[in-house]
């Protein structure tokens, strides 16, 4: 029996990302730069800003992953944001897969002042997360045989978030890509 094996695309649309990120650095008025790397993998984006920028960066680079190359802290970043003191980064970079709706709402717990990045993929078959649907007002256990109607909802769910904790500006890209998953690339500041 064949297996079809699908490739998580580590960076597709890797200019809009790099053009993100080099903007959020432009408009930080230090030389000095700390970056909280919440899903490093091979540290690709970050590795060719460091290059492109005249800013000199440093990198906490996480990642959950194992034997993965070079320094990193090898550990869920969920875990790893909660205990982490995060005032010292300038920027926390969210290169997700999926929903980071869970991370987001704990740097905002934390009071963190600063820039936030972030890569969030909605595909076809991924479920809306808990505390996304739970963030709305509804009771996910009432809610959960009809969950599938959240989906077209799920940057309406992210953007009330950001609203509630008095963030009005995002810088955004969106893309279709061809499995028909949406991703979302956007920037804000939290002041
Ligand atoms: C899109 S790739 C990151 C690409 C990377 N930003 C770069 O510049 O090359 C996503 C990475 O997130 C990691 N990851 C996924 N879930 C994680 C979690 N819960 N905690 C830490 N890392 C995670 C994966 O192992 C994978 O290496």
């Amino acid at each position: 029996m064949s297996k079809c094996v699908q490739q998580k695309p580590d960076n597709s649309f890797l200019d809009d990302k790099i053009n993100l990120r080099m903007s959020a650095l432009d408009a930080i008025d230090k030389q000095n730069i700390n970056v909280l790397d919440l899903f490093h993998g091979y540290g690709k984006i970050w590795e060719f800003i460091k290059k492109a920028s005249t800013k000199n960066i440093d990198i906490m680079p996480v990642d959950i992953k194992k034997n993965l190359p070079g320094f990193y802290v090898c550990v869920d970043n969920l875990r790893f944001l909660k205990a982490e003191n995060i005032e010292r980064y300038d920027i926390i970079d969210i290169d997700a897969y999926g929903l980071p709706f869970e991370l987001i709402e704990i740097i905002f717990r934390k009071k963190y002042r600063g820039c936030v990045i972030v890569t969030m993929i909605s595909s076809v078959l991924r479920s809306v997360p808990k505390s996304m649907i739970e963030s709305i007002g509804f009771n996910y256990d009432e809610v959960k045989p009809a969950k599938a109607i959240f989906s077209p909802l799920i940057f309406d769910i992210m953007s009330d978030l950001l609203y509630r904790n008095n963030v009005k500006k995002i810088k955004l890209v969106n893309h279709e890509n061809n499995h028909g998953s949406q991703i979302w690339y956007f920037s804000f500041v939290i002041e």
